[in-house]
This record gives C-alpha cells, structure tokens and sequence, in this order.
C-alpha cells in the first residue's frame, strides 16, 4: 500500500542516517570505541531527544574521559523521561555515576537502572543543591532543563562550583537564548549568549587595562573570580561547552622567550625600554635567552631601579601627606564626638529639668484646688455664722 506524504515523511525519519553527521563536528570525530550516535539511533527504552549536532560534539567532548576508561560522575538538569540518562549510563566508563535532576516530582518516580539516581529539585536554586548534594562534584555536567535564558545563567552560577576540576559544564539548546518566548532575543540583554560571550572576558582578565575599571564593579569581580577557574568555552550550533581549569589560576601566565640571535628584531631592546613594569614581572627568560639578553637587562634593571626608587620617594612623600591627613581626620573625629556626648547629656538635663517643671505643675494645680475648697469652707463657716449671729439679734 503506498504510503500517503506525512507518513512518507515519518518513515524517512525513522532512519536517522548514522554516517552523517555534520561536517564541521566530524573532523574531530573518531578513535572513540563507542560513538554516541549507535546507542542512540537503536535505542529502545525511555525517549530522549537531541539535535543530530550533539551528538559528534560529545563523542569530541567526552572522548578523553570515555578514553581513559575510568568511572565518571555525570550531573543532567533536567531529566524528563529519563533517556537521556539511560543512554549516558551506557555511553559513560562502567561505574559511573549517573544523576539527573528536574523540578518536577513525577520524575522522582522513575527506575531507570542500576548507577542512574533521580532527585527531585530547582538546579538553579544553590541552597536545594546543598540540601540535595551536600559537597558532591561531578566532571560532567550538563544542563538540558528548561532552556529559558534566565534559568540557563542561574543553573550555571549554581551549578559550576560543583564541577571538578578538569570537567566540562554542557549547555544544550542554547538556540533557545534567540527565542523572545524563553526570555532571550537577538544580542538582549539578559540572554544566556549574552552572558556567555560577556563571559568569555574572563580567561583575559589578566591583561584588562585601567578601562577595565569602569566597568560594573560586581562584573568585575565575576570575571575575575571566573578566570581563576575557566579554561575554555566553546561556542557549537546550539552548545556551549565550558572547561574547567585543572588547578585553579593563582598567577598570570609568563611570557617565554628562548633562543640569541636577533637578526630582525631586538627583543632584548624592546624588552629593556618599552615593556611596562608590571609585565616584567611574567616574563621568564630560557638560559640560551639570558645569556644573550643578560648586559641588556642589566642595564634595563639598572635604569629601571632608578624610576623605582623615584617613584618609592614620591609616594614615601604622599604618604606623610596622607598619614597628616588621616591624624588631623583622628582629631576633627575625637572633637566631634565630644561635641555629641555633651549634646546628649544637654538634652539629657533638659528631660530632667522638663519632667521637674511638668511635676511641680502638677503639685500647684493640686495647691490651687485644695486652696480654693478652704475658700469655699471658709465662705460657707462665715455666712452661717453671720446667720447664727442675726438669729439671737
Ligand atoms: C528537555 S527536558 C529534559 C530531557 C532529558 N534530558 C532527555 O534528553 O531525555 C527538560 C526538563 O527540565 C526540567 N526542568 C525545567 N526547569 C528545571 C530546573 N530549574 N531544575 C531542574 N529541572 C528543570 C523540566 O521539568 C523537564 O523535565
């Protein structure tokens, strides 16, 4: 019987092609034993869905982890019907951990299989994933939640801290950060692209200039902290990968510089007369390099000792200036605080002195009642002693 167009168009997808994955990706495809795409296609328990592109991004992703054979933990938000992480429990090394999070508590119920654990909770909420996790680290995690911008850039500031060191934090669906129905919109303000291509600042916060410095202070302070700890990230169509750093970055990275012939350029001069102080400091030279270079930056060292120490006498003058500043501060301080101690014990003696005249008042009202009801008796004892005296007249 033949098939009418839209069931001709479903039988078409019920082969998904397995050898054609898209260009770009394929090129750092291969070695994997397993690729992602033959557990996927055949696949026959709960439904999972993923766009064609994930799945030659993670085989390049995942490829050193799953090489090197050992038991991973993997974190996903957003659990759903649960494929996905019975697929990653037989993608993943054996013995490895499999947890997945979602808000929604009908996903508490599933059984997915033995490693795979399901727990109940907002991801992007840190204070549930202490309650829930207490100090546990993953080295995969990825968020397949609910893919609105917002929920996208708290579910990372929640959840990076908790990827180990070496591990990768995936972000699925990042075309959605396009979409005004998920919060996001072309270069918005507030789109989870936005905020992660500002983020990409971060793995050159060493070189920020004095301009830097007028950027949000709290910005700031982000990238910085985030440069400590990025190594990467990495834009695909509709991923975002970011790397976490092997060992946190304590230093800036040196610049290396062997070899002693110069033919073209004088480094050494360039070196000696144009490189500002501080990136002096992250400069290491090779022995070939410091023998060469050595009379050169002797004599630079030399010269520079002399603007150091020109520098060391004005700010050693600033500072007496300033030391000056902060005492007659110290004393304007110590006056005005004398000046509202008396204040207080003057508004203290006038509360007093208020609440004496307030009862004193008091006691004259009572002495003029009391005066006038004599009165009155006295008037009364008067007019009838005068009646008294008329009657034996
Ligand atoms: C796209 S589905 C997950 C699909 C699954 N990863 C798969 O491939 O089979 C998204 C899930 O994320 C969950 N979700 C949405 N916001 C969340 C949040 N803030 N924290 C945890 N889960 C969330 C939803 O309840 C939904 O089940």
């Amino acid at each position: 019987m033949a098939l009418s167009a839209p069931h001709r168009e479903i039988a078409a997808l019920s082969s998904i092609p397995t050898d054609d994955v898209p260009s770009a990706i394929q090129a750092t495809e291969g070695g994997n034993e397993v690729r992602l795409i033959d557990l996927f296609v055949p696949f026959d328990r709960n439904v999972s869905d993923k766009w064609e592109q994930y799945l030659a991004i993670y085989d390049a992703e995942l490829r050193r982890f799953v090489a090197a054979g050992k038991p991973l933990r993997l974190l996903e938000i957003g659990v759903q019907n649960g494929g996905s992480l019975q697929i990653w429990s037989r993608y993943l090394p054996p013995g490895s951990t499999i947890t997945g999070i979602d808000i929604d508590p009908a996903c508490a119920h599933l059984s997915l299989g033995a490693g795979i654990r399901i727990l109940n909770g907002d991801a992007s909420d840190s204070a549930a994933l202490e309650r829930l996790l207490g100090d546990e680290r993953f080295d995969i995690i990825v968020d397949d939640g609910s893919h609105r911008s917002d929920h996208i850039i708290a579910s990372f500031e929640a959840c990076f801290p908790r990827l180990a060191a070496g591990g990768i934090y995936v972000v699925e669906d990042v075309h959605c950060s396009y979409f005004a129905s998920f919060g996001g919109g072309f270069r918005k303000p507030g789109a989870a692209m936005e905020y992660f291509k500002a983020l990409t600042d971060a793995l050159n916060v060493d070189y920020f200039e004095a301009d830097a410095k007028e950027a949000d202070a709290q910005d700031l302070a982000h990238l910085y902290m985030a440069g400590r700890e990025i190594a990467r990230i990495t834009f695909y169509d509709s991923i975002i990968v970011i790397e976490k750093l092997e060992s946190s970055k304590t230093r800036p990275y040196r610049r290396l510089i062997t070899g002693n012939e110069r033919p073209v350029a004088d480094l050494a001069h360039h070196i000696s007369h144009h490189m500002p102080v501080p990136q002096l400091y992250n400069l290491a030279l090779s022995p070939t390099a410091m023998r060469a270079f050595e009379a050169q930056m002797c004599e630079m060292l030399a010269a520079q000792r002399e603007v150091i120490e020109v520098q060391r006498d004005e700010l050693e003058a600033q500072r007496v200036v300033i030391d000056a500043q902060r005492d007659e501060l110290a004393t304007q301080l110590a006056l005005a605080e004398a000046e509202k101690n008396t204040a207080e014990i003057y508004a203290q003696n006038v509360d007093e002195l208020q609440r004496g005249i307030e009862s004193l008042r008091v006691e004259h009202q009572a002495y003029v009642t009391e005066r006038d009801a004599a009165f009155r008796k006295a008037e009364q004892y008067q007019s009838s002693l005068l009646e008294t005296q008329a009657a034996l007249h």
